[in-house]
């Protein structure tokens, strides 16, 4: 009985496949089998960092290479680029961009297929014009997905949130620009409180407000790898993500971790209440006590806790506490 002959291929076929052709071959396979995280490397997404030498965007660029991007992949935008250089020296690609300066920003962005947008700082009273500036330039050059770093105060309407109307107007011009669009509504940063906790240590007191509104502090680590996951995974287009810390606190649990973490309990005084505020003391947010599970869920990790904050930052928090005040 002879054996089945095995599948022939002519020798035109049994060259080696170029690998953009492969891996695009390698995709639809996976695709076809429902397979997932290789999609995105089959379908090489070409990432844009706007802001990319700020302090969360310098976090998202190692967060990305941490998660296995190739920095040839990576497309790194700055009004600083030159602060970039060693990303430059591994294969990423470093161009000047600044909202401002609207022609800057289509030969900023090509060759991009996915970008991250981080809102500009607080300054500029035009912001959402400028960050539209960025939104119509991608779309021009051809950017398919951007996610935008927003608030979790976005939909709080009050007059006083200036940041929430500012973020909630570019969410806006995202949603209507035809661009795929994710959301990222960070929560304040946490790493904002490490300063807080040093005062209530080096005077061993705290006021706490009776009608004080709980927040869910989250890092700008957690931020960063939050947007790095959306940025490399496929599937988040359309989606709103609100992105906290893994509890909401009161400035009395602040004082009571910063104790027990430096061993210097902090007396907590109760106050006569007033203007309902967050612990970071800015009015007219809504929604500071929000907690979602999505840093968990996008990166894999959990939230980091403000035990684990103060924790990391005991020396500081101590060094305080022996210096004149
Ligand atoms: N969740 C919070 O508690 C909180 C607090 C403060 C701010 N924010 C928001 O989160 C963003 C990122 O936070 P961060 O800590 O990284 O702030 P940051 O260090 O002050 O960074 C500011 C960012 O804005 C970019 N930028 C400023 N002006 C620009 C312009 N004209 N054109 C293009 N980009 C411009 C900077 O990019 P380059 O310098 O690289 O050009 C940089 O990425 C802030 O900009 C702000 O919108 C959130």
């Amino acid at each position: 009985m002879s054996l089945p002959r095995p599948l022939s291929v002519s020798s035109k076929s049994s060259r080696p496949l170029p690998r953009r052709v492969f891996l695009r071959g390698l995709g639809t396979a996976l695709l076809l089998a429902g397979a997932g995280p290789l999609q995105a490397q089959a379908a090489r997404e070409r990432l844009i960092v706007s802001g990319a030498s700020g302090q969360l965007g310098a976090l998202v660029v190692e967060e990305l290479l941490a998660r296995g991007a190739d920095p040839r992949d990576l497309i790194l935008v700055s009004r600083t680029p030159e602060e970039l250089a060693p990303y430059a020296a591994r294969g990423a690609a470093t161009r000047f961009g600044d909202f401002t300066q609207p022609e800057s920003l289509p030969a900023a962005y090509e060759g991009g297929s996915r970008m991250l947008l981080i809102s500009i700082s607080a300054g500029p009273d035009n912001r959402p014009q400028l960050h539209k500036n960025a939104i119509d330039a991608a779309r021009a050059v051809g950017v398919r997905h951007i996610v935008y770093t927003s608030t979790v105060d976005a939909d709080n309407q009050d007059v006083r949130a200036l940041s929430a109307a500012m973020h909630r107007e570019t969410e806006q011009i995202l949603r209507d620009s035809g661009v795929a669009w994710t959301m990222l509504r960070n929560h304040l940063y946490a790493d904002n409180i490490v300063g807080q906790a040093q005062r209530m240590v080096a005077e061993g007191r705290v006021v706490a407000q009776p009608d004080e509104i709980p927040t869910a502090y989250v890092t700008r680590e957690d931020c960063a790898a939050a947007a790095a996951a959306v940025l490399l995974t496929p599937g988040h287009e359309g989606k709103v993500y609100d992105i906290t810390g893994p509890r909401a606190v009161l400035r009395s649990d602040i004082a009571r971790i910063a104790g027990e973490v430096t061993g210097r309990p902090v007396e907590i005084v109760r106050g006569l209440g007033g203007e309902p505020q967050a612990s970071g003391a800015i009015a007219g947010f809504a929604s500071f006590d929000v907690t979602s599970d999505a840093v968990q869920t996008l990166t894999g990790r959990p939230a980091t806790s403000i035990e684990a904050l103060l924790e990391r930052h005991r020396d500081e928090l101590l060094q305080a506490t022996a210096a004149p005040q």
